[in-house]
C-alpha cells in the first residue's frame, strides 16, 4: 500500500485542511504515515503568517530533496506537494526555488489533489487560482473523528488589517451553509466527536445560508448544532471584536453547550496603533466589549493575540498594551513580534521598530501573560471541574481531557471514559496541565 505523510504548519484551519487532505489521500489508497522516509507522497501544509513560518518550509524542502534523491536511487518515487498559504502566496516561485517540488496547491484547491498528483507524473503543476466550485462539495466523508474536532464554517477575510496576509492567501469571506455544516457535524459525531470547535478566520462574521437560503448568524448556527444528540460541547474561533454582536454575547449566557471561553484578538492596547493597523476599533471599545461579555458570563476565560513592535509603535504605546493586559486579565494568549509580510500595507512603512526593542517588548508582555495564565490555572485547584476526556494520558491508567475553560487535565480513569464528561477535583496545577482525581461519590459541587 502506498503511504502519505501530511504535515500542518499553521493555524487550526491549516490543521483541519491537513486532516481533510489525509482523508482524501486515504480514499485514493494512501495509508497515513508519521515517518516521512517511507512516504510516497509528502504534503507540507504551509503557513505564511510570519516570516519564520514561511522560512521553515524552505529548510524542510531542502531536507526532502536529499530524501527524494536517496529514495530514487532505491527505485522509489516520491511526490512532494506544497499546500497551504505559502503555496497560495508564492505559487510557481516555489517551483523555481525548490527543484524537488512536484505540486503546488492553494488552500481553496486541495480537493483536486488526486488529479494534480496524477498530472505531476509528466510535469510539475501549480493550482492556486481561486476555483468557482466549493472544495467541500468534492471532499470525501470522514469515518473517524477526534473527541474534540474542528469544523470549518467560515473562511477568508475581508478585514485587511495592515499587517496580515490572510485576506490574500485565503481570499474573501465565505460562509458554508447551515445544512452543509450540520451534515458534517453529524458525521463527525457519528465518528466519535463530542466537542466541535467551529473555525473561521472571522468566525463571528458567519452568515451562511439557513432555511430557504436566508443567511443566518453564528448564534443560530450554534443553536442548530446544539440539537445534535451526543454533541456535548461547542466552541468557536477566531473572532474579530467588531463582529461581536449582541446576540452572540447573549448566547454565552443562554446556550449550555457553548463553552465559557472566548478568543478575541486585540493586537494592541494603543488606539493610535490600532488605527494604524486598520483594526477599526479603539482600545476602550475593546474594554467595554469585554465588560459586556463578562456581565453575561462572569466566569468566561478570555484569550487574545498581540503584536508588539508594529511600525511606529512607541514605548508609551507599548505600555498601553501592558496596561490593557493588566486591567483585563487573560487566561491564555498568543503574542508575536511584528513580522513584515510581502504585499501588505504595513510592510511598505519606513518606521520599523528595531529588532532588539521588539524582543524586549515581547519578553515583558509574555512574562505578564504567563503570570496571568499561571494564576488562572492555579485558581482551579481545589475545585471540581467537568472534564471532557479526549484520550489516554501520559502514564498508564491515566486519561487526558479539557475543562470548559480549555485547560488540559490529567487524572486516573479507564480509557472507557474517553468521550464522556467526568467531574474531576483539581489537586495540582502544573505548568502545562492540571492534575486531579475523578469525583465518584456524586458530591460534585465546586
Ligand atoms: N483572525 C485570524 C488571525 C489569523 S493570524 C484568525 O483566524 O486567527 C493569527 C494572529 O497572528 C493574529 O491575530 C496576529 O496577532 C498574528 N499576526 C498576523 N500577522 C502578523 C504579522 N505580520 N506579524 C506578527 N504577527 C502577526
Ligand atoms: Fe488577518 Fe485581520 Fe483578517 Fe484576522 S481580521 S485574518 S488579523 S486581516
Ligand atoms: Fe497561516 Fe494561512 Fe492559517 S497564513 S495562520 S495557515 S490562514
Amino acid at each position: 500500500m502506498k503511504k502519505a505523510f501530511v504535515k500542518s504548519y499553521g493555524c487550526q484551519m491549516n490543521a483541519y485542511d491537513a486532516g481533510r487532505m489525509s482523508d482524501l489521500l486515504a480514499s485514493q489508497g494512501y495509508a497515513a504515515t508519521e515517518s516521512v522516509e517511507e512516504a510516497d507522497v509528502v504534503v507540507l501544509n504551509t503557513c505564511h503568517i510570519r516570516e519564520k513560518a514561511a522560512d521553515k518550509v524552505y529548510s524542510e524542502l531542502g531536507r526532502l530533496r536529499v530524501l527524494k534523491t536517496a529514495r530514487a536511487e532505491a527505485g522509489l518515487d516520491t511526490r512532494i506537494v506544497v499546500a497551504g498559504c505559502v503555496a497560495q502566496a508564492e505559487g510557481k516561485e516555489i517551483l523555481a526555488r525548490a527543484p524537488s517540488v512536484d505540486v503546488v496547491v492553494g488552500p481553496q484547491n486541495y480537493h483536486r489533489l488526486a488529479d494534480l498528483l496524477t498530472r505531476s507524473a509528466s510535469m510539475r503543476v501549480v493550482d492556486t487560482e481561486f476555483p468557482v466550485e466549493d472544495k467541500f462539495d468534492h471532499l470525501p466523508i470522514r469515518r473517524t473523528a477526534a473527541v474534540s474536532s474542528f469544523l470549518t464554517v467560515q473562511e477568508g477575510c475581508d478585514k485587511f488589517c495592515a499587517f496580515c496576509v490572510v485576506p490574500y492567501t485565503r481570499g474573501a469571506e465565505v460562509s458554508r451553509s447551515v445544512d452543509a455544516i450540520l451534515d458534517e457535524a453529524r458525521k463527525l459525531v457519528r465518528g466519535g466527536a463530542r466537542e466541535l470547535t467551529l473555525i473561521g478566520q472571522n468566525v463571528n462574521a458567519y452568515h451562511g445560508a439557513g432555511a430557504g437560503g436566508v443567511p443566518v448568524a453564528l448564534p443560530a448556527l450554534i443553536r442548530a448544532l446544539e440539537s445534535i444528540p451526543e454533541l456535548l460541547r461547542l466552541r468557536y474561533t477566531t473572532s474579530h471584536p467588531n463582529d461581536m454582536a449582541e446576540d452572540l454575547i447573549r448566547a454565552h449566557g443562554e446556550i449550555a453547550a457553548l463553552m465559557p471561553y472566548l478568543h478575541l484578538p486585540v493586537q494592541s492596547g494603543s488606539t493610535r496603533v490600532l488605527q494604524a493597523m486598520n483594526r477599526k476599533h479603539t482600545s476602550d471599545e475593546y474594554r467595554r466589549l469585554i465588560e459586556r461579555v463578562r456581565r453575561v458570563r462572569p466566569d468566561i476565560a478570555l484569550s487574545s493575540d498581540f503584536i508588539v513592535g508594529f511600525p511606529g509603535e512607541t514605548d508609551v504605546e507599548f505600555e498601553e498594551t501592558m496596561r490593557l493586559v493588566a486591567e483585563i486579565g487573560f487566561a491564555s494568549a498568543y503574542s508575536f513580534k511584528y513580522s513584515p509580510r510581502p504585499g501588505t500595507p504595513a510592510a511598505e512603512r519606513d518606521d520599523a521598530v528595531p529588532e532588539a526593542v521588539k524582543s524586549e517588548r515581547l519578553a515583558a508582555l509574555q512574562s505578564l501573560l504567563d503570570a496571568q495564565r499561571h494564576a488562572f490555572n492555579a485558581s482551579a485547584v481545589g475545585h471540581v471541574v467537568e472534564v471532557l476526556v479526549e484520550k489516554a494520558g501520559r502514564h498508564p491508567g491515566q486519561v487526558a481531557g479539557k475543562t470548559p475553560h480549555l485547560l488540559p487535565v490529567q487524572f486516573d480513569a479507564p480509557t472507557a471514559a474517553i468521550g464522556t464528561v467526568v467531574p474531576v477535583r483539581v489537586v495540582r496545577a502544573g505548568s502545562n496541565s492540571l492534575f486531579g482525581e475523578a469525583v465518584t461519590d456524586g458530591a460534585a459541587a465546586a
